[in-house]
């Protein structure tokens, strides 16, 4: 179908489930064991109501924010997510290119389907496009040192430390589709398939990942990078003030779209429990929030529940299915929606949101 008749992130991914080859459906799609979390990331949305105020001039609407000091034309980042070029052969490129007109930042995986600095290299240098490198710390340590001074000496200045893989969860719809022809996983050459032991590609790909990284280790990070640091996968409020207390730049309350751990909390719930239990947090660093956020609106209620900025991963994926236009035609879809609900509130800027304007009586005793 073409691009114009596209007009939500649903349509996107209906289209992606059609087109796309069966194992790429199958590692995009697919999360733990059955899946609970990455369905509730979603639903969970719908349980926080808005408290609209009403008779205000909402005229003029300005969707713009900054995230860890980067102007943004929205509160909204590239959530770091494997091998793009499954569905498009110009993969994290075209979602480099596709996010420029906005600036959006992109987070660039370390199972990347291209080297890093061929996908700086995709856009114009002028441009000063922010990325975030995200890391999975090595079993070897020296090599996450040398992948560091290497990203840090292509100018970017922050990285994502995902803490929630120790291990990979078992997702069995990519377990099911053993590999797809032609396909190949530029990380270890070989094509994209499952292993003997039935291992999707998830786990094919994330052998190296330590599984005994701790938060002591932060400092040996610290001493290897001197960006700023951002912990990815948090899921209670002690955890996220662990990261405050260790002197993080940023924590991404994430579930991994319920690729790891299933019925770990939606995103939005732990944000909502750092809000009850401990709101300095969020005077101590930014605090993220990725999974299930699909509409302008489900962005417009994690900043209102004190986010700086929400993070996407398949949607991103499903929209580079039409390469950098439809990139581009998706952020301005969700920019479109956030302005439309930032009106309907009542309020003309994002400095305005505040918990006020959202009820979560619906959301269970936490
Ligand atoms: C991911 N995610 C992920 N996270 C990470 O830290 N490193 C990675 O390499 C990947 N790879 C990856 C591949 C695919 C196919 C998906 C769908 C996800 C998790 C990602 O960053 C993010 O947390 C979730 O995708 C957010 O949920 P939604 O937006 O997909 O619902």
């Amino acid at each position: 179908p073409g691009l114009e008749t596209v007009i939500n992130a649903l349509d996107f991914e209906r289209i992606a489930e059609r087109t796309i080859s069966k194992k790429t459906w199958a590692f995009y799609s697919s999360a733990d064991t059955d899946c609970y979390t990455r369905d509730r990331n979603k639903e969970f949305f719908s349980r926080i109501w808005w408290r609209p105020r009403l008779l205000r001039d909402v005229h003029t609407v300005d969707t713009s924010s900054q995230i860890l000091g980067h102007d943004v034309g929205l509160p909204l980042f590239v959530s770091p997510a494997a091998m793009a070029r499954m569905v498009h052969p110009e993969g994290e490129k075209d979602i480099a290119r596709g996010c420029i007109a906005n600036r959006i930042p992109q987070g660039v995986s370390t199972n990347a389907s291209f080297p890093i600095d061929e996908i700086i290299a995709s856009v114009p240098k002028d441009a000063k496009h922010p990325f975030f490198f995200q890391l999975y710390v090595n079993k070897d340590r020296s090599k996450s040192e040398a992948l560091l001074k290497h990203v840090r000496s292509l100018g970017v200045d922050t990285v994502f430390v995902t803490v929630d893989a120790p291990t990979p969860g078992k997702r069995e719809a990519d377990e099911r589709v053993k590999a797809d022809e032609g396909l190949s996983t530029p990380m270890s050459g070989a094509q994209a398939k499952n292993d003997k032991k039935g291992g999707g590609l998830g786990r094919v790909m994330g052998g190296y990942i330590a599984p005994d990284f701790t938060w002591d280790e932060f400092k040996w990070l610290r001493k290897h990078w001197d960006g700023k640091i951002v912990a990815k996968g948090v899921q209670c409020w002690q955890d996220a003030k662990m990261c405050a207390d260790a002197g993080l730049d940023g924590v991404l309350l994430s579930n991994h779209g319920g690729r790891n751990l299933d019925c770990s909390p939606p995103a939005i719930m732990t944000l909502l429990e750092c809000q009850l239990n401990c709101p300095t947090i969020f005077s101590q660093l930014e605090v993220f929030v990725d999974g299930g956020v699909r509409r302008g609106s489900d962005i417009l209620k994690c900043m209102c529940l004190g986010a700086t900025a929400v993070g996407m991963g398949r949607p991103f994926l499903y929209a580079v299915n039409y390469g950098q236009e439809g990139v581009e035609h998706f952020i301005e879809i969700l920019k479109s929606e956030l302005a439309t609900a930032m009106a309907l509130v009542g309020i003309t800027d994002l400095s305005q949101c505040h918990p006020g304007l959202v009820s979560t009586l619906d959301v269970d005793h936490l």
